[in-house]
Parts: structure tokens; sequence; C-alpha cells
């Protein structure tokens, strides 16, 4: 199993590229399945929930290519409506095939997800929401099975709590049904706002993505299209972070700023320099003294909780105390315990994190628990004096592109070794 070894203590400088968003790239890769026709992505990040995603699509009897920086997918004939256990557990975004498939085919069998380190994670409102488009859905020997076989009907949907992938999933359903269909409570998040875009050069009819009503009037055929998926905010805000906790300067380039504000501002509030120094660039520079700051995530745009565990990685150096409150995902402060034997000073309290600093941080072997706990690690370990060893770092490579080399081309110190 590959680990990570990072000797802390460099200030990053220079420059650092974002991929494309993985959170974005997903329900794209999904939303190819709604047409026979040609689906060109570009800026697809190379990563394993990626991968995993394309196997899913040539499970169901798409083809997936790469060419020249791009992915084309083509689903002419999808001979397996179905998303299996073994690819589902170990992506639980594999659910966003739920309505696409339904959509298409008229039926779908998904299988149920399962536990995650991050929370229940239940995909009941994926489900509802499919029933109030007239799916009939059961639940069977572990697989949702959902049936429309004349169709789906458009309807009024109002989710009782805010869901991305969920939006995502009605989304794509809804585009392919009869009538008009009502999405009230919808997520704002911008990867909802890029596959509607995606969508809509498919030929759909959406208005409204980006806030939290949206109104799709079905119809009857989608065709194919060329479409460039979005920076990757968490990734751009991982790296700024990355520049805040080592006190460096660096320049992150490709990102979008209007997607990172909330980050943007704590940051400020914290003493740290961000500037926009070109539309796509935001300079960060950290500051010899960081005072704390109280942090709640919330859905956007508000503080995103895919950046919870690296701005908790933050306030461990900054001076005062700092309450990080989790409000999305119920368990998602598995970091903590793994900061603290760096030598962070980091109480639980429920869903509250009181993090006292500044307390220098010691290299120490810890292992990654999830996908952006990892990538707290990774800072924290930038930070720290001497090595920190990371192990299980595949949950990293689930979402961040060679996130090793990126931040080893802004001067860490960090290898790979098997
Ligand atoms: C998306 O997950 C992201 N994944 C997550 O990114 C992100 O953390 C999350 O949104 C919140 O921003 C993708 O986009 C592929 P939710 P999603 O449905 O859609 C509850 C990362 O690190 N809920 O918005 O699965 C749920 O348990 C990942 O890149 C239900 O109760 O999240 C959670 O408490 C991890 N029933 C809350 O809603 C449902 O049917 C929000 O989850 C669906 C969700």
């Amino acid at each position: 199993m590959d680990k990570f070894l990072i000797q802390g203590g460099t200030p990053l400088e220079g420059e650092i590229a974002v991929s494309g968003s993985k959170n974005s790239a997903l329900p794209a890769l999904a939303a190819s399945l709604l047409t026979g026709e040609k689906v060109v992505l570009g800026r697809i990040p190379k990563v394993r929930d990626i991968r995993t995603m394309e196997k899913l699509l040539v499970h169901t009897g798409a083809s997936v290519r790469h060419e020249r920086g791009v992915v084309i997918v083509e689903a002419a004939d999808l001979s397996r409506a179905e998303a299996p256990y073994e690819v589902v557990k170990t992506m639980r975004a594999s659910s966003l095939v739920l309505g696409p498939l339904v959509a298409r085919c008229g039926r779908a069998r998904v299988s149920l997800p399962g536990g995650c380190a991050i929370g229940s994670r239940p995909i009941n409102l994926h489900v509802s929401a499919l029933e109030r488009l007239g799916a009939t859905v059961r639940q069977e020997h572990g697989y949702i099975e959902a049936e429309a076989p004349n169709g789906l009907q458009g309807a009024e949907v109002s989710f009782d709590r805010i869901t991305v992938t969920g939006t995502e999933d009605l989304l794509m359903a809804a585009v392919l049904a009869s009538g008009e269909t009502v999405i009230n409570n919808a997520a704002r998040e911008p990867e909802v706002v890029d596959l509607a875009d995606l969508l809509t050069k498919m030929g759909a009819l959406i208005e409204g993505a980006g806030t939290s009503t949206i109104r799709v009037k079905g119809v009857a055929k989608l065709h194919g299209a060329t479409h460039t998926i979005i920076a990757d905010r968490i990734e751009a805000g991982t790296f700024l972070v990355a520049g805040a906790i080592t006190k460096g300067d660096l320049k992150v380039t490709g990102c979008v700023p209007e997607h990172l504000r909330a980050l943007i501002a704590k940051l400020h509030d914290c003493g740290t320099k961000v500037t926009e120094t070109a539309v796509d660039t935001l300079r960060v520079r950290g500051n010899g003294k960081m005072k704390s700051v109280d942090m709640t995530t919330e859905e956007h745009p508000g503080f995103a909780t895919d950046l919870q565990a690296q701005f908790m990685a933050l306030m461990t150096q900054a001076d005062g105390i700092a309450i990080i409150t989790e409000t999305i995902f119920e368990n998602r402060f598995m970091h903590a315990q793994e900061l603290a034997r760096m030598g962070a000073n980091i109480r639980l309290d429920g869903r509250r994190a009181i993090v006292a600093g500044a307390r220098p941080l010691s290299g120490a072997e810890v292992i990654a628990s999830d996908l952006r706990a990892s990538a707290s690690l990774v800072l924290a370990g930038l930070a720290a004096q001497g090595e920190t060893s990371i192990d299980r770092v595949y949950h990293i490579d689930r979402g961040y592109e060679k996130i090793e080399a990126k931040l080893a081309g802004a001067g860490a110190r960090i290898r790979r070794v098997s």
C-alpha cells in the first residue's frame, strides 16, 4: 500500500495548477447515459473515482474512450441498467446513474451503498424524488429497483434537506420526463450548475440552476454535446490552505475565485492575504502570525464540508481557540485524532471540534481515513517539524490528481513510497 513521506517546514512558493472538478465530472459522466450520441468531456481529472465511474458506464454497455485530453462517452445501446455492489461499495457517487438509467431505459437496478467513514449517507431522498416522478421503487437483496416503463412524469419535488447528488440525480431524471418538474430546496453548488450547463448543451430545458428552485421542461430526446468541466474548488481550496499553513507565497492557477468566497473570507479573518491576480488565479501569502477563527460548514455558498478537515489543520497553527462545527455529515472528524498524534490540541464535542492553537506540529506516522481527512494530514505534514508518514493514501488518490507532484513542484518535500 502506498504511503506519503513528507519532510515539513518548507514554505510553498511558485504556482500550482488546479484540475477539473471530480464532483462535477462524476455527474457529467453519468449524464452521458441520457443520450445515444457522443458526449465529449474535457478537463476530466485523472483520479480513482473517475476511473470507477468510467468502469460503471462500461458495465451498463456504454463505450468510454480517452483521446487527446478528452473523454468520449457513447451510450448507443445500454444492455445493463445496473450499478452492481462491487462498484457502489467503492464509490457512493455511483448512485448518480439511478436517475439517468430510469429516464433512458425505464428501469434501473442500483446497489444500496452501505456504510461510509464520514456518516450514514442514505439515498432515501434520491429514491423519493424518483417516486414523485412516477417511478415504482422496490428495495430487494440490497438493491434499489426502480421502474417507469411508460416514462417519468414531471412533478413538484421539495427536498426535505439539501442534497447535492440527490439534486443532480433528479435533474438528470427530469430532463427526459414528460411535462414540467420543479425542484424546491435544490442544492446550489457550482457542480449542479455545471451539470445543468452540460444538460442544456445536450438539449435539456432547465432554468434556475444555482438557485434553490430549479425548473425543468422535459424533452423527448437529448443529443450529444461537448463540454469542459469546471475547476475543482476543493482542490483549489486545499492548495490555498497549503500556502497559508506553510507561510508560503503561492499562486493557485486555473481556479474560479467566485467558488471559493467562503474559504477566502475565513483566510482573511485569520490574517492570511489572498488576492485575485488574474480571473482564474488566486495568490495566497502566509502570515507569520495567524489568529483562530470559528467556522461552521454549510451548503454552498457557505463553507464547504469538503474543506473542513483542511481548515482544521490550519487552525492548529493559529493563535487562540477555533470552534469548528460540522453540520453536513455526522462523523466527519476522523482526522482530529490523527492531527492530535502530531501534537494538535483538539477536543471533540459532538458536532463541534475545539481547536486550541498554535501548537507546533511534529512529524508522526498517521493513517488517512477518507479523502479530505487525508488532505488535512498532508497539510499538517507540510507544516510539521520532521518527517510525517501517511498510510493508506489510496483515499487521497480517489479525488486529488497527482497531489504529491503538484505540491513538490511548489517546493514541498513529499514523496510516494510503495
Ligand atoms: C456530495 O455528496 C459530494 N459528493 C461530497 O463530496 C460532499 O461532501 C457533499 O456533496 C456535501 O457537499 C459528490 O458530489 C460526488 P449530500 P452527497 O447528499 O451528494 C444527507 C468529497 O469529499 N442525505 O449533499 O452524497 C447526507 O447523509 C465528497 O468529495 C440524506 O439524508 O452529499 C448528508 O448528511 C464526500 N438522504 C446530507 O444529506 C439522501 O438521500 C448532505 O449530503 C441524501 C443525503
